[in-house]
């Protein structure tokens, strides 16, 4: 096994690909940021030709991220990988992916072409993208339900077209670890010129096995790991690269090799992408659940309290999690608060301090303690700030269990002022009508979730909204002490995201 294990993250490409989720150029590049803070090698930032905002998202990622190789993915295509070179020419370290399926249900009844017209595709187009770009990755899609023999061949012409990363992606998620970890061991004895490339391996979960078959293709010698954070994906989901990376840092007495990712980076990374994409963590998911470290039994508080590893096979610290130290309140000044954001790991500029500091302020007087994970909260609403076309300037809402409920909004929109009134089943649906007709717009909602930052009576609600306009969904968050002020901020929120993406979209 190589000592250097390359992750590639996908989440941007593959997780994107999860129904309803829908990133916006903001919220990629975001994650993008932190992607590379959590030091993975490659990030596969999106599929340049699939719309103009993909295309839009990778050229930016390629200008303004450092550190990782940006990746884009292209079908085996001229066109797609001129758009894709397009987007990726401004990276300093970039990458073309390109692929095309090698099964047999894959060539007879979605490409309508035979063996002989894939493997001289793969390999014109290889030569082609290798004429645009250093680092070609090719994939042979479906490939574990491919002929190994037609596939061995696939890659080796490949390689002499100047592939540096093969891939060998279990597309639908069928494969079990001993026999995907046969096929990796196969590839490598039987593809000549195999030295001459990095052997990466990418799975579906499809089957529940993502990561155990991405482990197992490791141990034959699969270098390089694709994967995405929280396993998000298309359908059941791509292998999970927490737990991959986690596996092999706990593991270390078995697997060998390590990976450069910084482990106490991945908390942040898991809450980031799970609060922009709008698909929670489920509470026992391994790593980044809200139950990984918790001990509930008895027994085990006991075991733990008087030796952690008697339960605990690793730390919580090492994911990022920090235990509390200190809480702030309202008498906190600004250099407690600025000293809290250091430590954990945010980096704002001073104005951006300014304006969190002020809405720190504002929730001091409303709760007793400000919390970490309130903290979070906060910031993550200023990061994932987009032009606001409209902002609530003031609610009021009068409701009750035998009454209507009715609800006033005045909203801003530039410098005009628009107020408008309705009565709901409910606050919230009052609310959402009054928002809808100050707008002028019909808003389908698809979603509405509610959740508690932190507990007690004066906990922050958070809530997700989805909203659905010509068939492509739209989230929005909120957060406030108040839950009506929350859902109509993130009701306004998807709004305005709606906007921003069909100007972004039009190239306004
Ligand atoms: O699952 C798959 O086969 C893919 C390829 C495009 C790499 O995502
Ligand atoms: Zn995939």
């Amino acid at each position: 096994m190589a000592g250097k294990i390359h992750i590639f993250d996908t989440t941007l490409r593959d997780g994107e690909q999860s129904p309803g989720v829908s990133l916006n150029i903001q919220e990629k590049l975001q994650i993008a940021s932190q992607l590379a803070k959590l030091n993975v090698d490659v990030i596969e930032a999106g599929f340049p030709i699939a719309s103009k905002g993909d295309f839009e998202a990778v050229k930016a990622i390629a200008q303004k991220i450092e550190g990782p190789v940006i990746a884009g993915l292209a079908r085996a295509e001229k066109k797609d990988i001129d758009r894709a070179w397009e987007a990726l020419q401004y990276a300093k370290k970039p990458r073309i992916h390109t692929f095309i399926a090698t099964s047999e249900i894959h060539m007879q009844h979605k490409l309508r072409m035979s063996r002989e017209e894939v493997l001289k595709r793969a390999v014109e187009m290889v030569k082609y993208a290798r004429s645009l770009c250093e680092d070609i990755e090719f994939s042979a899609e479906d490939a574990f339900r491919s002929d190994p023999a037609f596939l061995y061949q696939v890659f080796e012409g490949v390689i002499a077209a100047g592939a540096r990363v093969i891939n060998i992606p279990d597309t639908v998620g069928y494969a079990t670890p001993i026999e995907f970890g046969r096929l990796i061991k196969n590839i490598k004895e039987n593809v000549s010129n195999i030295d001459q490339a990095i052997v990466s391996v990418h799975c579906h979960n499809d089957l529940g096995m993502a990561v155990a078959n991405t482990l197992a293709a490791l141990e034959n010698g699969a270098q390089q790991l694709e994967c995405t954070i929280n396993g998000l994906g298309e359908r059941a989901g791509n292998a999970a690269l927490e737990e991959i990376v986690m596996a092999l840092h706990t593991r270390k007495d078995w697997f060998s090799g390590a990976t450069g990712v910084i482990t106490e980076q991945i908390h942040r990374t898991s809450t980031l992408v799970s609060k922009l994409t709008g698909v929670s963590v489920q509470p026992n998911k391994a790593i980044v659940g809200d139950n990984a470290f918790a001990h509930e039994s008895g027994i085990h508080q006991h075991g733990v309290l008087n030796e952690r590893t008697t339960y605990e096979i690793m730390t919580p610290e090492s994911v990022g999690l920090k235990e509390n130290q200190m809480v702030l309140g309202k008498h906190s000044g600004r250099h407690a608060f600025e000293e809290r954001l250091k430590e954990l790991g945010f980096s704002l500029n001073k104005e951006e301090i300014e304006a969190c500091f002020v809405k720190f302020k504002d929730l001091a007087d409303k709760k007793k303690t400000v919390s970490d994970q309130d903290l979070e909260a906060l910031l993550s609403e200023k990061i994932t700030e987009i032009p606001e076309t409209y902002v609530m300037e003031y609610f009021h809402i009068s409701s009750g269990n035998k009454t209507v409920s009715t609800s006033t909004v005045k909203l801003q929109k530039h410098d005009a002022l628009i107020e408008e009134a309705s009565t709901g089943d409910g606050p919230v649906d009052a609310t959402f009508k009054a928002i809808e007709k100050a707008v002028g717009m019909e808003i389908i909602l698809a979603e509405y979730f509610l959740k508690a930052v932190t507990s007690g009576k004066d906990a922050l609600g958070e809530v997700t909204v989805r909203i659905r306009k010509n068939g492509t969904l739209y989230l929005g968050r909120g957060i406030s002490t108040d839950i009506i002020e929350a859902s109509a901020k993130a009701y306004i929120n998807a709004i305005n995201k709606m906007i921003y993406t069909e100007q972004e979209d039009k190239g306004e």
